[in-house]
């Protein structure tokens, strides 16, 4: 019998070499892994910076895959038309980024782009309820958002829990993001997340001269959390 993956490994570029973008994203996509995520940091809804969209546009050309944007920026929507213009296929945006997250993920649709709703650890999933019918993805943070590196949060297993029985029948993937490793993944996978950011878990160890640690990596990730899911059916 074959075995297809229903989990989603997306590794997080903001563990890569921020040198090298376009050979590291041959290198994860040549090894496996089934999008690229990418972390806007705007210094002032979290506290770092990263990248544009202009740096989105630069890269674009070097992704196969799926662009996965995660904006931590506040406000979102003066900068959602930029996102779509690089490139992205899904844009999103957090729930806490503004008093109007409706007309945010309107904008997100109306680029034709798809359109994530991103939850801090500190929000209730509940919150999503009345958003559900906008959003084609909801992104449960595992970590308070800004670094890559950090401790998982025990507790947003059950919120993922209860995010997933929430969405029901709709089609809406559920992601997580922060402190994802082979330890965690079988706990989130079991609770219904089915795209698994990682950053450390998927950059640790390799590099582009040594890519094959990136195929291990997306492998023992998708293994641990396929077991969990074969384990929760
Ligand atoms: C955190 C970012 C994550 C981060 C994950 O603010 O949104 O995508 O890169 O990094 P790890 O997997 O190392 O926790
Ligand atoms: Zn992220």
């Amino acid at each position: 019998m074959t075995f297809e993956p229903s989990v989603k490994i997306a590794p997080s570029i903001l563990s890569a070499d921020f040198a090298d973008f376009g050979a590291e994203i041959r290198a994860i996509e040549q090894q496996g892994c089934d999008w690229v995520h990418v972390d806007v940091m705007d210094g002032h809804f979290v506290p770092n910076l990263t990248f544009g969209p202009q740096l989105c546009k630069a890269i674009r050309p070097h992704i196969t895959t799926v662009m996965d944007v995660h904006l931590m920026i506040a406000p979102a929507d003066p900068y959602i038309e930029s996102f779509a213009e690089a490139g992205a296929d899904i844009i999103t945006a957090h729930l806490e980024a503004g008093p109007h997250p409706h007309r945010t993920l309107q904008a997100i649709r109306a680029t034709g782009k798809k359109a994530g709703l991103a939850l801090n650890p500190g929000t209730p999933v509940e919150a999503a309820a009345p958003l559900l019918d906008l959003c084609d993805l909801i992104l449960v943070m595992t970590v308070n958002p800004g670094f890559g590196g950090q401790k998982f949060i025990e507790t947003q297993v059950d919120q993922i829990r209860r995010l997933k029985a929430l969405v029901g029948d709709r089609p809406i993937l559920i992601e997580v993001d922060g402190g994802i490793d082979p330890a965690t993944a079988p706990l989130v996978s079991d609770a219904g997340a089915s795209v698994l950011v990682a950053g450390s878990a998927v950059f640790r160890g390799g590099s582009v001269q040594v890519p094959s640690v990136y195929g291990d990596n997306i492998r023992t990730l998708r293994e641990a959390a396929a077991e969990a899911s074969r384990k929760a059916a």
